[in-house]
């Protein structure tokens, strides 16, 4: 990976003393939260930007929901080159203005990413020196955002029995596959985590085969790709990977807890990973002995999210009910 300059920070690692506490084992918080950009989507984007200008780029384009976009923004902006994000129609203008104030242009098409990324592929051919930057679908993105676990290695004392991640298009996954494999952890389980009405991962585990979904229902919109990478089905056949579907009222909760229990306000997308432990997941698998017995640690991939607001979560709660 390039590191002419790195645009992402090596974030910390936390012992969760209450998620340690409720689990009975020791529950590490990898806090991409706190990335310049408020996710992980940095580690991944400025690594593809990098390589655009490299190449002669001066112009990046992408599609996002919002984090993609951000981190898109972001980085042109330090590298001194001009970004495009193609929004869809369920970005909030405050997502919108976060990516204008960061100099990015920013267009609106379709309902859903996967019509925003149609756009956004037909645009980045018709601007010379543009590049298109695929949010997930993209050996450049993973590869940079293999660079969480690599971190998380010189963090830990000893390995961790199993590692929380939440699945959109299937592009973090792929990153912490590709870094658990490039660090010897090979048999580190992956749970992967994601909210019913954006189960794209699940859908297609069950069907053996990539799955399109009619809509995405689920309130968590940045895991809303209607259809994942290939790649993040193929990890399936190499690594030890468990998909679990939470309801949004789950993610929402665990959005909450995590908020009362760090101090840390992150997005829906978030929640689902770590409503693996508030939920009860780990125990579950191991029940249906997925998972072995003796877990003493694992870690939780917290990715953040600039979309959240505290009104946010509260009106989250409202739609599903929660007291
Ligand atoms: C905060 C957050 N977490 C997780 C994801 C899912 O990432 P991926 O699409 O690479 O699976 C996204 C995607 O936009 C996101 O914004």
């Amino acid at each position: 990976m390039s590191d002419d300059k790195c645009l992402h920070i090596c974030t910390p690692l936390l012992e969760s003393v209450p998620m340690s506490k409720k689990t009975g084992f020791k529950v590490f918080i990898k806090c991409d939260n706190l990335q310049p950009t408020g996710s992980f989507k940095i580690r991944g984007i400025g690594n593809v930007c990098q390589k655009a200008m490299k190449k002669g780029g001066h112009h990046v384009i992408t599609s996002s929901v919002g984090n993609s976009g951000i981190s898109l923004a972001y980085a042109a902006k330090q590298l001194g080159i001009t970004a495009t994000i193609v929004i869809p129609e369920v970005t909030s203008e405050s997502v919108a203005d976060n990516m204008r104030e960061l100099k990015a242009n920013v267009i609106r098409h379709g309902k859903v990413w996967d019509h925003a990324n149609v756009y956004a592929t037909q645009i980045a051919k018709e601007k010379e020196g543009s590049i298109y930057v695929h949010p997930f679908d993209n050996p450049g993105i993973w590869e940079g955002y293999a660079t969480v676990i690599k971190e998380v290695k010189d963090q830990v004392q000893q390995k961790p029995d199993v590692v929380l991640t939440c699945v959109g298009g299937g592009g973090l996954l792929c990153g912490v596959i590709e870094g658990l494999q490039s660090v010897g952890w090979t048999d580190v389980p992956v749970i992967a985590m994601e909210t019913r009405g954006a189960d794209s991962y699940n859908q297609a585990v069950n069907a053996g085969k990539l799955v399109t979904l009619p809509d995405i229902t689920s309130l968590a919109k940045c895991l809303g790709a209607l259809t994942l990478c290939q790649k993040s089905l193929d990890w399936g056949k190499l690594h030890p990977i468990h998909s679990v579907v939470v309801a949004d009222k789950q993610a929402i909760q665990a959005c909450r807890s995590f908020l009362d229990d760090h101090r840390m306000l992150v997005e829906l997308a978030c929640g689902a990973a770590l409503a693996a432990i508030y939920e009860d997941v780990i125990p579950k698998l191991q029940k249906d002995g997925k998972l072995k017995d003796n877990i003493e640690s694992a870690v939780v991939i917290v990715c953040g999210g600039a979309a959240m607001t505290l009104q946010a979560l509260l009106d989250y709660k409202n739609i599903v009910g929660i007291k």
